[in-house]
């Protein structure tokens, strides 16, 4: 019985990614806010596949506490993939941000992310065939106007989990370490990130991408042997390779460049 943990997975690309998941044949554990959502999500899903177990969890990741907790409350379950989904975007300049929103995005998207991956990697580091994926974007490597905080949360994604990539690899562990980039979606992120009503992907971009789409990327994304996963901002086109960001952390030299 083992499981994919998904947070974020009552919309957009978590929600498109249970049913990938359970597609493939794994029991799920889904994770957000809104519990309704939740329930329904999973009803559609046994619909499709009775035999997964899919276990829902309505929690608030940009509380620290519930973050922990949200990790005692699983940990007892064979969690072979752990997905960090979960996070939202501002569209603000910097003078102009509303603060308590900065917070939020803050906590869920670099704290919250960070605690669940360091656990996680605690308890399986070297259990073979376990694997982590943190959903990064485009913006995680490349500053967008007026999306500075963001892009500069999922740059911290980014350099973080290839990071972990590289010790990974460095000390023999056997997890794999897994970072999702991608460019426009069609989820509630615009939406939540404009915070101006509902937003038409089709009017408004000329290249985007679905929920299941980028779930299918996921899928690819997980069952190859690269570490990086990213849309190419200009073709859309998704590309498999390896660790983008310079890596100083095998040379004495760099190590102490760095002190
Ligand atoms: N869509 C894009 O264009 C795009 C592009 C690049 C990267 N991404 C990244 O892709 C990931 C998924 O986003 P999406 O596009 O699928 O957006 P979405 O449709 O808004 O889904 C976000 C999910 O995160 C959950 N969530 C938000 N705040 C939460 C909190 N405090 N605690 C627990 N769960 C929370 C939401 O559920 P509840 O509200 O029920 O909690 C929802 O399930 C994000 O990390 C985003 O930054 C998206």
């Amino acid at each position: 019985m083992s499981y994919t943990l998904i947070t974020g997975a009552s919309a957009g690309i978590g929600r498109a990614a249970a049913f990938a998941f359970a597609k493939r044949g794994s029991h799920l554990l889904l994770v957000a806010r809104r519990l309704a959502l939740l329930e329904a999500l999973k009803a559609e899903v046994v619909a499709l596949y009775p035999t997964c177990d899919v276990v829902v969890i309505a929690t608030d990741l940009s509380l620290r506490d519930q973050v922990y907790a949200l990790y005692e409350q699983v940990r007892s379950y064979d969690i072979k993939r752990w997905i960090n989904n979960a996070g939202f975007g501002d569209y603000a300049k910097i003078g102009e941000l509303n603060l308590e929103k900065i917070e939020q995005l803050l906590h869920l998207n670099i704290e919250a992310l960070t605690i669940l991956t360091s656990l996680y990697v605690k308890d399986h580091a070297h259990v073979e065939g376990s694997q982590l994926v943190n959903v990064s974007s485009v913006g995680g490597y490349a500053i967008v106007a007026d999306a500075v905080t963001y892009c500069a949360s999922k740059f911290y994604v980014s350099a973080f989990t290839e990071g972990l990539a590289h010790e990974m690899q460095r000390t023999g562990a056997k997890l794999s370490v897994k970072l999702l980039a991608p460019a426009a979606t069609e989820t509630e992120f615009a939406q939540i990130a404009r915070e101006a009503g509902e937003f038409d992907y089709a009017k408004a971009l000329p290249k985007y991408h679905t929920a299941t789409q980028m779930a299918d990327f996921l899928v690819q994304l997980c069952e190859s042997d690269n570490v990086v996963g990213i849309v190419d901002p200009q073709t859309y086109d998704f590309v498999l390779r390896d660790p983008i960001y310079p890596n100083a952390s095998n040379t004495a030299q760099s190590q102490l460049s760095v002190q």
